[in-house]
């Protein structure tokens, strides 16, 4: 039968004969695959690894911190965080256009990227900054993503068309290449990751810009992020985040009327979208139960100002698609 330690010793064997005294620096986004990556990483070759989390301020609520506090309480790798927040927001300003907006995130992505790359020093004597790890899984191989190529602010997806190990002169460390999605997060649990990260939900490499719909600013951001919040703490209290695939707000550039007291407000309208699937390539929408939408509709209009209104989105893809941007 065939053990996951036995991979990982097979894994880390290989890893540190091809790095040598050289240094590798790791993309880290938070998501399950760079995350377990990192981990597998930081047990073959440990110091020798450096990881790059590159904060875009088009995060969730407390996304940063749960990566700083994982990466740093589990495991003893050099982490490096780039504060990057008002560089994405200044080239944001006044973008509407989705695509628009992905291929701006990208470009500042990998600017910031390759800064941070700049700084970095091997730890070993006679050994250069020279491999990037990348978490590329099976089907990444087989077929290349979701069709972002080119506007994704994601490593993955930047490589594939921006050349950036190439234009850095890097080698590429893949070693999730051979294993689909369920051995990755069963090799994060037996690397001692927590589960949180295990099993989060996909979440774009251009993040909170493709859901805070129209002109991408911090109010609006930060009224996303809590709206959010609130769906994905109900989605988790009544046991639904693992039978979804996808769960997360949307906020959308309309206002709509309601009535509060006496008086009308005039407010924002927050769209739930929660979708099944098996590839991301076609999704059914969740049968949420009714209460549990309930209560999320009215937390979030009660608890989150600005938002007077709640929708749910029954729409299945193909012809929707899982975001709305
Ligand atoms: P759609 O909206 O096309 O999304 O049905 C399919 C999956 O891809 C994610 N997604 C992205 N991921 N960069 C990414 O890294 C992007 O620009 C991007 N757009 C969508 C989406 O969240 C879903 O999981």
């Amino acid at each position: 039968k065939w053990k996951m330690s036995d991979f990982i010793d097979a894994q880390c064997a290989v890893i540190r004969e091809r790095v040598g005294d050289d240094q590798v620096i790791c993309g880290l986004s938070g998501g399950v695959d760079s995350s377990v990556l990192a981990a597998l990483l930081a047990k073959a070759i440990g110091r020798q690894l450096t990881c790059i989390f590159v904060d875009n301020g088009l995060l969730r609520k407390n996304e940063r911190e749960l990566v700083e506090q994982t990466f740093r309480e589990h495991f003893d790798v050099d982490l490096r965080v780039a504060d990057a927040g008002d560089q994405f927001l200044t080239d944001l300003a006044g973008v509407t256009d989705p695509q628009e907006k992905r291929t701006r995130i990208g470009h500042r992505f990998i600017s910031v990227f390759k800064e941070q790359a700049a700084r970095i020093q091997p730890v070993k004597p006679g050994g250069q900054v020279h491999f990037l790890a990348q978490g590329t899984l099976y089907p990444d191989v087989i077929e290349s993503g979701q069709g972002y190529a080119g506007t994704a602010a994601n490593i993955k997806l930047h490589h594939n068309v921006g050349g950036l190990p190439a234009e850095l002169g890097f080698g590429l460390i893949e070693p999730l290449r051979n294993l689909f999605k369920d051995e990755v997060r069963k090799l994060g649990e037996v690397l001692g990751l927590p589960d949180v990260m295990v099993w989060r939900h996909p979440f774009p490499g251009p993040g909170l810009a493709v859901r805070v719909l129209g002109e991408v600013t911090r109010p609006q951001l930060d009224l996303l992020r809590d709206a959010d919040e609130v769906l994905l703490e109900e989605i988790v209290a009544n046991g639904l985040y693992r039978k979804t695939s996808q769960v997360f707000a949307v906020l959308l550039p309309v206002k709509s009327v309601g009535v509060m007291g006496d008086g009308r407000t005039h407010e924002q309208v927050i769209a739930v979208r929660a979708v099944e699937t098996q590839d991301f390539m076609t999704a059914d929408w969740a049968r949420i139960p009714f209460d549990v939408l309930a209560t999320i509709s009215s937390r979030i209009i009660n608890e989150v100002r600005g938002v007077n209104r709640v929708v749910y989105d029954i729409s299945s893809k193909p012809p929707a698609t899982i975001e709305w941007e």
